[in-house]
């Protein structure tokens, strides 16, 4: 096992590494920075060069002084993954080695009372990852019942979605729903009953920052650019946490990629190989040491000499949803 930063533990790490085989002068973006974990053991593990992406401006300054050591082989940029061609023409470079994401929400940002994006500590509901855009706030207290309950239904794949959007719109009646523990106990109240394992806002969270931060056309993009930014034989390497990226990621590649047998015979009909089309979960002892690595799994393909067409690529083809 790797070292791990106690801010957040990287998740398959060691599978990451063991995929990627970091080799000298090669180019790697980390599109999910984060708490640096994956791109500080990629620098590590050769003399090679990161890119390391993250929206969030407070995942960039958090390492400064080891970034600092690594300041010839690591460039930071901050901004969205969806917007990857920008980033990566902006350093002045062409095409890269592999690309890499790990998605969803760091512990840092959920472990951040502040940040809002946790039922668990009482907050300002937010929920965004990076500056811009719509907070939870403003979704909650604005939109309509209708497509309050289109989003906790299609992003948090919650079945009580309609009496939840119903309890929203009678609790900001009385007064705008302003913190998360608000939010937490008027959905607590319009499900009703008891409640086991799975806490019953989870996945009213879950779904409104899903659709605020626009996570799954963000995953998209970023797919989509990765086919024209490849060298030949470089790597897609996509970690998803829930069924609704997963399956985007699996579809995209289904459509995308031929086995690496039939690439190695000539096949040259696919702009990815893979070596194996099924996802690779966490082994046991991550699991145990890490619960949140529970839900992770991992996909990844080689680039071909192949780039289809932008027109050839679909969100909705590839089981995106909108609300
Ligand atoms: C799970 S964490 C990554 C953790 C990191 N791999 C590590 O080991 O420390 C995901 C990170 O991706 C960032 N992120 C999520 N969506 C993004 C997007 N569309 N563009 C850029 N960064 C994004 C989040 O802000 C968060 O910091």
């Amino acid at each position: 096992m790797k070292e791990q930063n106690p801010l957040h533990k990287s998740i398959m790490l060691d599978e990451v590494i063991d995929i990627l085989k970091p080799s000298e002068n090669e180019i790697y973006v980390d599109c999910t920075l984060g708490a640096g974990g994956h791109t500080r053991e990629i620098l590590k593990t050769s003399n090679c060069n990161v890119i390391g992406i993250d929206r969030d401006p407070s995942a960039l300054s958090l390492n400064d002084d080891e970034y600092k050591s690594y300041a010839s082989r690591l460039s930071l940029v901050e901004g969205k993954f969806g917007d990857i061609e920008n980033h990566i023409a902006n350093l002045g470079i062409e095409k890269v080695n592999a690309i890499f994401l790990d998605l969803g929400v760091s512990s840092m940002q959920l472990d951040n009372a502040e940040r809002g994006f946790s039922f668990r500590f009482d907050a300002p509901l937010d929920m965004r990852m990076g500056a811009d855009g719509q907070t939870a706030f403003e979704i909650v207290n604005k939109y309509q019942e209708k497509d309050l309950a289109n989003i906790i239904f299609r992003y948090g794949e919650e079945r009580k979605s309609r009496r939840i959007a119903h309890g929203i719109i009678e609790g900001r009646k009385i007064k705008k729903i302003e913190t998360t523990f608000e939010l937490s106990d008027i959905i607590k109240k319009s499900v009703g009953g008891k409640y086991s394992k799975i806490h019953p806002a989870t996945k009213t969270f879950q779904g409104l920052r899903i659709f605020l931060n626009d996570e799954l056309k963000e995953l998209y993009r970023v797919l989509i650019a990765s086919e024209k930014l490849l060298h030949e034989g470089g790597k897609l390497i996509v970690i998803a946490f829930h069924s609704l990226e997963d399956r985007i990621v699996k579809n995209f590649l289904r459509y995308n990629s031929t086995s690496e047998k039939k690439y190695k015979n000539g096949e040259l009909s696919h702009p990815f190989f893979y070596k194996n089309r099924r996802a690779t979960k966490p082994g046991d002892v991550e699991i145990k040491n890490n619960p949140r690595a529970r839900s992770a799994r991992l996909r990844y393909a080689y680039k071909t000499e192949l780039t289809s067409n932008k027109s050839d690529h679909n969100y909705r083809k590839y089981g995106g949803v909108d609300v």
